[in-house]
């Protein structure tokens, strides 16, 4: 690859050169030659010539000044590079910017309505070309923040310019290697209420969705963060996103990547690379349309597609094999009679609008009226959810890519027939007293006879269902049988083991081959006759779960692949037995070196601060990076693994998705996790999102840090908990206190990063899920240098909290049949 080291921008080659020029600027008379570069004033981005990897094709372009590896953000050329080494930007005759081969021909220009008299480049500091009037040098002419390629800079202003009628929007790289147009583009569509749609070609790929005056409505992980500022501007003139830095030292970019996936990423100036920070898809719900037309899609599902209330598949047959592409109908026709109204539907990404109407200043009122009365709405919403919510939006057709978020998305009202109205609206209980007492005697009644019928069918259901089981088993050898499960569609090969192989392996399962004993069943190391050395998990036998289901799930589970995670390498499912088998860690888990006096000296800080990044970025893939978004609900100690070289590998992910079988992301039944981990939400009412394993990341910091249990942690001067104790020496300013006496050591630098890891540790365990950073954010703050913020008291800092927490829980198993299934670890 050529670089470029030409210190001063000289113009030898031009006759009528000045050299006054600063080296920021391209005068009338001045040229920019290949092998020279200018630098914007304050040193942040450069414009030169470059070519690309493997390629003899010559581009001009803007990329980082300071960064090493060459991140092109602008190029001029992309679908018309020259050859050789005779580019040369310069102003043509006419007084515009032009670039011309060694043919002189022109091969890019930058055309403007107006051109200049004395015209002069210039590379902003912002990554930003403009050419102005030597005269008037506020006024840009021409700017490359106009026509962007693949990369939004802070402050560009992406969007339309209603009054010129100027469109930007982004156009992936074909690869890596060829800046010239790829297949992608994500533009705003301003067809009906603004939103900004990503094709591949003609064909829409994913949705932003509307604005609705906090985010883009399928973007919930747009949020107010530490590294910028973001605003839609909507009036008249002009409708685009923009956003700033909060600390223009920082480095960040939103990408539109060769394979279609839009991605903010952030420098690490400590790890020299471009760290991810979140990705606009977050997963396969929000491939466009996946539901077909007044379908829904909920991540949490199996399957993922379901039908909106008073919907059912157009298609069954098709619905059944999981093509979902024909969508849904309504069981009642609308009419547009009388007696027609609305069904509300909360945490909903809202659909696409290409096909509605706005008024910015009705409200939910006037918006309902509206809609009853054109017979072509199927549904409203407000248009801006601030405060009380305000405006209007009416859906004139079918509702298409409708999507349902657990943590955010906005109410929507959906037109239903009278018939169908009168079913939801009982089924939501406003069923009257007299109806009540009537079917309570009713019930006394029955119950005695009913309770007979029920153990009868119990126990015929119970010999079916063991044959089914049966049958089950035995179609799983053959292959084709689930050719239409999601998860194997791209060749993935999962290994079935026979469960006598593993038997083999292990000894039969001997206690001597006993690793341990994990949340859904206990481990065992094996050896296959090839020699490889394996782990299996033997999950206990509590699963409702189908076996087919379980398997399609482990398929998906075995697709993730991150070096923090530990490798799944194949399942076993035969008759009751269900069995994980995955790469084999010599070095035991974390809980092994950390709680231990003898072994917790191998783990000098370094070490314990890779282990703590490698957990918080495996958790991060779990949560944002992957397709399924994962929510661990049992990370502790003993789940994480250490390879060979000590590097932390998570293990555990995803059990509690396909093993649990019958929750919602929301609320579950059954509490799946261990005591000291736990926060306390998901403790006390079974509540559980990200943030409960951003909780559980905390303690175990806070753990690796002090070499202590959070639970059973005591103390000679108070009563506090682990969590307590770190809360109340960071308080104080001595949180190196907290240091395990292993670690302690006068190297600054670690004391720095012990400082920030007990600091961001504690922003983890807070009390409130809302005040607790994401896994994104902590991977960042882990990272670089970033201000933190200060943290609030955490949940569950006293002992006396986890006994009556404790209690209230197991009361709750009593009263009610709720399962609870809690590893109580030992002290
Ligand atoms: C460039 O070509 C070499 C040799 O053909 C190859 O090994 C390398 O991976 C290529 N690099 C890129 C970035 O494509
Ligand atoms: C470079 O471009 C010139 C025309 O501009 C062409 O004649 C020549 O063949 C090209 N060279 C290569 C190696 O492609
Ligand atoms: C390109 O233009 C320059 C100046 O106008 C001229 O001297 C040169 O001969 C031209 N080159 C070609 C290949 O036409
Ligand atoms: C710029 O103008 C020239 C001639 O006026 C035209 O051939 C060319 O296509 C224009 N380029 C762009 C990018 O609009
Ligand atoms: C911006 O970040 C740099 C380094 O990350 C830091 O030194 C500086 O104090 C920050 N500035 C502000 C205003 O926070
Ligand atoms: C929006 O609604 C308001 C209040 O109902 C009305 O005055 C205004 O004319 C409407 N605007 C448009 C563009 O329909
Ligand atoms: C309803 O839709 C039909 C077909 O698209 C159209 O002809 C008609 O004008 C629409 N009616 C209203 C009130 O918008």
């Amino acid at each position: 690859m050529k670089t470029f080291i030409i210190p001063l921008f000289v113009f030898c080659l031009s006759p009528i050169f000045m050299f006054s020029a600063p080296s920021d600027t391209i005068s009338a008379t001045e040229s920019l030659k290949d092998g020279k570069t200018i630098v914007s004033a304050g040193g942040s981005f450069e414009l030169g010539f470059f070519t690309p990897q493997n390629s003899s094709n010559w581009y001009l372009g803007i990329w980082y000044k300071k960064i090493a590896a060459r991140t092109v953000v602008w190029v001029a050329n992309r679908d018309t590079p020259f050859n050789g080494s005779a580019g040369v930007l310069k102003f043509s005759d006419q007084r515009i910017l032009v670039l011309i081969n060694d043919a002189n021909t022109t091969i890019w220009s930058a055309n403007s309505s107006k051109s200049a008299t004395t015209p002069v480049a210039q590379l902003l500091d912002t990554g930003n070309l403009v050419v102005t009037d030597h005269n008037d040098p506020e006024t840009f002419l021409w700017q490359s923040f106009d026509y962007p390629c693949n990369t939004i800079l802070p402050g560009m202003k992406y969007g339309v310019n209603l009054v010129t009628g100027l469109n930007r929007f982004l156009t992936s790289w074909k690869s890596d290697q060829d800046p010239s147009r790829g297949d992608y583009t994500n533009q705003l569509d301003t067809a009906g209420l603004p939103q900004f749609l990503l094709k591949k070609g003609s064909v829409v790929q994913f949705r932003s969705g509307p604005w609705n005056g906090l985010r883009f409505t399928g973007m919930p992980n747009l949020k107010p963060n530490p590294i910028y500022t973001y605003e839609f501007v909507y009036n008249e003139e002009e409708i685009y996103y923009h956003y700033q830095l909060i600390n223009s030292s920082v480095s960040t970019r939103l990408t539109l990547n060769p394979n279609g996936n839009l991605q903010r990423f952030t420098w690490i100036d400590r790890i020299q690379d471009w760290s991810l920070y979140l990705t606009a898809q977050i997963d396969d719900c929000d491939r466009y349309a996946i539901c077909g037309a007044y379908g829904s899609c909920n991540i949490n599902n199996s399957p993922s597609c379901g039908c909106l209330k008073g919907f059912a598949p157009k298609s069954p047959e098709d619905w059944e094999v999981a093509d979902w592409s024909h969508g849904c109908v309504r069981k009642t026709p609308l009419d547009c009679h009388d007696g027609e109204g609305f069904l509300k539907y909360s945490g909903i990404k809202l659909p696409d609008t290409q096909h509605s109407w706005y008024n910015k200043t009705m409200n939910l009122k006037e918006c309902e009226q509206v809609c009853l009365k054109n017979c072509n709405c199927t549904a409203y919403a407000n248009l801006d959810i601030r405060g009380e919510g305000s405006g209007c939006i009416l859906w004139l057709g079918e509702l298409i890519d409708t999507r349902e978020f657990s943590d955010a998305g906005q109410d929507i009202y959906i037109r239903m027939a009278a018939s169908e109205l009168v079913t939801y609206r009982r089924l939501k209980g406003k069923t009257k007293v007299k109806v009540i007492v009537l079917s309570l005697l009713a019930v006394g009644i029955t119950l005695l006879g009913l309770c007979l019928i029920l153990h009868l069918y119990k126990r015929k259901k119970k010999k079916e269902k063991k044959q089914i089981k049966r049958k089950l088993g035995n179609m799983l050898h053959t292959p084709e049988q689930d050719s239409n499960d999601q998860c194997q569609d791209e060749h993935l090969e999962l290994p079935l083991f026979d469960f006598s192989t593993i038997a083999d392996a292990t000894n039969n399962f001997s206690v001597a081959n006993k690793l341990g004993k994990g949340g859904f069943g206990p481990v065992y190391k094996g050896k296959l006759m090839e020699g490889q050395e394996i782990g299996v998990k033997r999950l206990s036998r509590s699963s409702r779960q189908g076996i087919k289901e379980f398997k399609n799930e482990v398929l998906c589970i075995s697709k993730l692949q991150h070096r923090n995670l530990v490798k799944l390498l194949g399942c076993c499912t035969e008759g009751q037995e269900r069995l994980l088998i995955y790469e084999y860690m010599p070095n035991k888990s974390l809980d092994f070196f950390i709680f231990d006096e003898q072994q917790s000296i191998i783990l000098d800080w370094p070490k314990r601060f890779h282990i703590i990044n490698g957990i918080a970025r495996g958790l991060l893939y779990l949560h944002q990076d992957s397709r399924l978004r994962i929510i661990h609900r049992d990370l502790k100690a003993s789940n994480v693994l250490l390879d060979n070289e000590l590097n932390p590998k998570i293990s555990d992910f995803g059990i509690a998705r396909s093993f649990g079988g019958d929750e919602s992301e929301a609320n579950t039944k059954r509490v799946v996790g261990t005591y000291g981990y736990m926060s306390p939400e998901y403790a006390i009412d079974g509540v559980f999102s990200v943030k409960s394993d951003v909780f559980s990341f905390g303690v175990l910091v806070l753990e690796i840090v002090s070499g202590k249990k959070n639970r059973g942690f005591s103390h000679t001067d108070h009563k506090l908990n682990l969590l307590g104790h770190a809360w109340r020496l960071f308080k104080e300013g001595k949180p190196f206190e907290m240091m395990h006496t292993s670690i302690k050591n006068k190297n600054t630098s670690s004391m720095s990063e012990v400082l920030r890891s007990v600091h961001v540790a504690l922003l983890c365990v807070q009390q409130s899920p809302e005040e607790r950073p994401s896994m994104p954010n902590v991977v960042l703050m882990l990272s670089s240098d970033i201000t933190l913020p200060q943290p609030k008291e955490p949940g569950f800092f006293t002992e006396r909290h986890l006994l009556s927490m404790a209690s209230s829980s197991s009361q709750r198993e009593s009263s009610s049949s709720n399962r609870l299934s809690i590893s109580l670890e030992a002290r």
